[in-house]
């Protein structure tokens, strides 16, 4: 069976810089370490004035066709996964292929648009329909390119509002690809949840904590269904765990129970019952009463075992990495996870040809799906020219006045003017609510 997968990755951040430690926590009178360290983001991404959705995800695109020298003849589908849109009606698909059209010779007449939304799931949703198109043998030879782009920003004052980041990421979904090829194997958490959600409201609704635990619970159900059609898993068996990383902080939570679930009834599970004793049960984080301590207390025992730190350190740090730079990017933020991991080995010299992550993607609302990849022997030469450090290093610093500014600039329901904090660099800019066909 050939295989399918991701052939490409470029990314676009918001170019503005809120520094949570120098600008943010000072103005919350927090101490810095709540961020920093707790949290773990350091810097977050923000959209200057003249960049949006459409704009992110059509300057990640353009950079991803002319890297790989395609044509518009070459794209057979064009998703766009967001929980950002401001089109009830049109895909937001629509406004970033008349972006592309603008500059290419020929156009994307008979390509299928579409916009998928599922929360921060739907980048990893608009993967699957893509290599679930190509496998059936409906792309008459063309790829997809998947576009998952998001401005998430939160009400100020929200707790949430230290999570903030934006961003684009495209992908081309392709036969024989070069980076990563998809496992057919999937597994899905899946239940209706109401601890984050924008019912007609640009902000989210959100119950922090509560949202948390959702997380939690349906990467573990998907988790055990992926199990359910691929076999046990064992910590050896993957290089990396990328996961939807709304923040670091929450990753540590999330790579913790999971190592616990995935150790159970293996020779880890064994040697660590010599270094730190007690064995819950699976059955016991069930949270029933009288082992919740003890659990507790194991879960402890467990986070500072050499042998637990070792691997959170090979297999999951390496993850975050990008994410503490630039927050959560939402939609992106799984596929930003995935290319930390990729850049990390990239750095250290690691040949990743050949092994395999296993990817834990996560929307509120909620569904969790866990899925593996294999990395392809042309990885290195498509991840080497993403120009991720030169977009991140080249934001603007704001000061707190300027990001109180800029987040009045990007609330639909407040009219603010002011002037770009930066220069497009030919680039597509957003041009006004009302002149919706002259990105340029
Ligand atoms: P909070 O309540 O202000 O923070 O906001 P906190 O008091 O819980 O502190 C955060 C962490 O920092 C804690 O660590 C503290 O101990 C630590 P933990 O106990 O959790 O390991 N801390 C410190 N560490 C070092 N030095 C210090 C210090 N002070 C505290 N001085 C909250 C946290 C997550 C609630 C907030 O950011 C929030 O509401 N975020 C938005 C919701 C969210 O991101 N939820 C995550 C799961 S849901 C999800 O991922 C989906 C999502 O991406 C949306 C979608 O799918 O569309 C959000």
């Amino acid at each position: 069976m050939t295989a399918v997968g991701i052939d490409a990755i470029e990314i676009r951040s918001g170019r503005l810089r809120l520094d949570l430690a120098e600008t943010f926590a000072p103005a919350k009178n927090e101490d810095p370490e709540k961020y920093t360290k707790g949290i773990g983001i350091e810097h977050s991404s923000l959209p200057d004035v003249y960049e949006d959705i459409v704009t992110m995800g059509a300057n990640a695109a353009k950079a991803l066709i002319d890297r790989k020298g395609l044509t518009p003849d070459d794209i057979g589908r064009i998703d766009v996964a967001t929980e950002s849109a401001f089109d009830n009606s049109k895909p937001v698909s629509t406004y970033i292929a008349g972006c592309l059209e603008s500059v290419y010779d020929g156009d994307f007449h008979h390509a299928n648009k579409g916009e998928r939304k599922f929360a921060c799931l739907s980048g990893t949703q608009s993967i699957d329909d893509a290599y679930n198109w190509i496998r059936a043998g409906r792309n008459r030879g063309r790829a997809a390119l998947v576009i998952a782009t998001d401005t998430a920003l939160y009400e100020r004052g929200d707790p949430g509002e230290a999570t903030q980041g934006a961003g684009a990421v495209a992908m081309l979904i392709d036969e024989d690809p070069d980076i990563v090829a998809l496992s057919t194997e999937q597994g899905y958490g899946s239940a209706d949840e109401t601890d984050f959600l924008k019912p007609n409201q640009q902000f989210p609704s959100v119950d922090g904590k509560r949202s948390i635990q959702v997380y939690l619970a349906r990467m573990r159900e998907a988790l055990e269904d992926y199990e359910s059609v691929a076999g046990d898993t064992h910590p050896d068996s993957f290089a990396y765990f990328p996961f939807h990383t709304p923040y670091p902080g929450m990753v540590r939570k999330a790579a913790l129970l999971g190592y616990r679930h995935i150790t159970r009834d293996t020779d880890i599970e064994e040697a660590l019952a010599g270094d730190i004793g007690l064995q819950p049960r699976e059955s016991d984080f069930d949270s029933r009463e009288g082992y919740e301590e003890a659990i507790r207390a194991y879960m402890d025992d467990l986070k500072a075992t050499s042998r637990y730190q070792a691997w959170y350190d090979e297999a999951i740090d390496p993850t975050v990495d990008v994410s503490g730079q630039v927050g959560n990017w939402y939609t992106g933020s799984v596929h930003l996870a995935r290319l930390s991991a990729l850049r990390a080995a990239a750095a250290d010299g690691v040949d990743l040809a050949g092994q395999r992550f296993l990817v834990g993607s996560y929307g509120s609302g909620a569904q969790a799906e866990i899925h593996a990849e294999t990395v392809q022997e042309e990885w290195r030469d498509s991840i080497d020219p993403i120009d991720v450090d030169d977009q991140l290093a080249t934001r603007y610093d704001l000061s707190f006045e300027e990001y109180e500014l800029i987040h009045d600039v990007h609330n639909h329901e407040k009219e603010v003017e002011v002037e770009a904090f930066t220069q497009p660099e030919a680039e597509f800019v957003f041009t006004g609510w009302g002149r919706m066909n002259e990105r340029r």
